[in-house]
């Protein structure tokens, strides 16, 4: 901390090599670690800055996914750190309790620099969260759960697509922050689980192998009005969800991620069998002690929203997702695609008609999903969202509202966050003036 107060943290990026199968290492890269990095926690209000060093031997970024900040501290692609460069962004914090998470974001590369193993989380805290009665100590009974899909090459990781994959890379195993087949042992009765989906193409469904209910407490952008009981979250790329699940003396359970065959979501069975929808995987095991700590019930209510219910909307912009591109046009870092006006709310409708699963992420913002194909969205899209999944025949309709500082010269990016197609051009940019 500063004599300001600003809460300063050291980001290094680095490479390394980590011992994922026993005896055999793997060439990976890392925050101010092998692989992946800290976890970055700051309250609402607070002044934070992050000191980056690039020690990578290439260029890259650090996007600050889901946060609300201005367009020149986002970590986009427009804020490049040369190789052996520093960067230090500097924002306040304005937004509720969430889980965000940060990775790199440099134009045409960002499935790689996330794949070599480039992601956080970074925890928001604040009013709300300090006094709800939620499992809240770290690592104990409130756990992080980066989960990533990948596949082993000798001493690399294999980034490799296959035919006919179009969704982009798919690993033939899951890991939970880094490490391989993980179980967890629990002490609490109550557990929650902040899920983030940081794998680069990969969609999963999470539920447990017993299908017991859990409640949602979080999406993207932090608590929903109320917990909700559901039996299966769904999260793409990028996403995140925070569960509350309860552990019984002595037994075990599996989080895992299930086929979506049975779901239906995919509309077209092409897109399950190599769209990676047919596999299941089991995620983390969860053992509980024999003797588990008791935990307060969870509070029937959580907080009032503050995402924009679309009332005031003075603008409405269409979003057509194809692979080649959004609105027919292919990412170009010197087009300006929107111009919004600051303090304005707007509706953004988002169509996915191309025959295979995108999803949509807007940077600065947290929306409102008014619509799901006409429809009041599921409890798990009732919450702040930044990223949503959007599988063949979607369209969704979204709320948003832009209050950060007017900046005509530094743009945010929307675009779908299977980086694979984000990295071929389907992302586009906008400013608020
Ligand atoms: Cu998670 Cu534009 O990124
Ligand atoms: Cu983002
Ligand atoms: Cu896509």
């Amino acid at each position: 901390v500063e004599n300001d107060g600003t809460r300063v943290f050291d980001l290094r990026m680095q490479a390394g090599e980590k011992e994922f199968r026993e005896g055999q290492r793997t060439s990976t890269w890392g925050f101010n670690g092998d692989y992946l990095g800290p976890t970055l926690r700051a309250e609402r209000g607070e002044k934070v800055r992050v000191r980056i060093h690039n020690t990578l031997g290439e260029a890259s970024t650090v996007h600050w996914h889901g946060m609300h900040l201005p367009a020149a501290m986002d970590g986009g692609p427009h804020q490049m750190v040369p190789a052996g460069g520093s960067w230090s962004p500097r924002w306040q914090v304005d937004q509720p309790a969430a889980t965000l998470w940060y990775h790199p974001h440099p134009h045409g590369a960002t499935e790689e620099h996330v794949q070599r193993g480039l992601a956080g989380m970074f925890l928001l805290d604040d009013d709300t969260s300090a006094r709800l009665t939620l499992p809240k100590r770290y690592g104990v009974d409130d756990l992080p759960v980066i989960v990533q899909d990948v596949k082993f090459d000798g001493a690399q990781f294999d980034r490799g697509h296959r035919v006919m994959q179009s969704v982009g890379f798919l690993g033939d195993r899951t890991m939970v922050n880094g490490t391989l087949s993980p179980y967890r042992e629990v002490t609490d009765e109550l557990i929650r689980l902040r899920l983030l989906n940081a794998s680069t193409a990969r969609t999963y469904d999470f539920g447990f192998s017993d299908d017991r209910p859990f409640a949602l407490v979080g999406t993207d952008g932090g608590f929903l009005e109320r917990p909700a009981s559901l039996e299966r979250v769904q999260l793409s790329p990028g996403e995140r969800a925070e569960i509350v699940v309860r552990m019984r003396v002595g037994e075990r359970t599996v989080l895992r991620s299930f086929s979506q065959g049975s779901y239906d979501k995919y509309a077209d069975a092409f897109q399950r069998r190599f769209g990676g929808g047919d596999d299941s995987f089991d995620v983390l095991e969860l053992r509980a002690a024999d003797r588990l700590r008791p935990s307060s019930e969870l509070p029937s209510k959580l907080r009032e929203l503050e995402i924009p219910d679309g009332e005031n909307a003075v603008r409405a912009r269409h979003f057509d997702l194809k692979r080649s591109g959004i609105n027919g046009r292919k990412m170009a870092m010197d087009r300006v695609d929107e111009t919004v006006t600051r303090g304005t709310t707007e509706t953004w409708t988002v169509r996915n008609n191309n025959g295979m699963p995108h999803n949509f992420h807007v940077h600065d913002v947290q929306f409102r999903v008014l619509e799901v194909n006409g429809h009041t969205p599921p409890p798990e899209l009732r919450g702040p969202k930044d990223t949503v999944f959007l599988p063949n025949g979607t369209t969704m309709k979204l709320a948003m509202r832009f209050d950060g500082p007017a900046d005509p010269d530094t743009p945010y990016m929307y675009h779908c966050h299977l980086l694979y197609h984000e990295d071929q051009g389907m992302m586009g940019q906008f400013v608020v003036v």
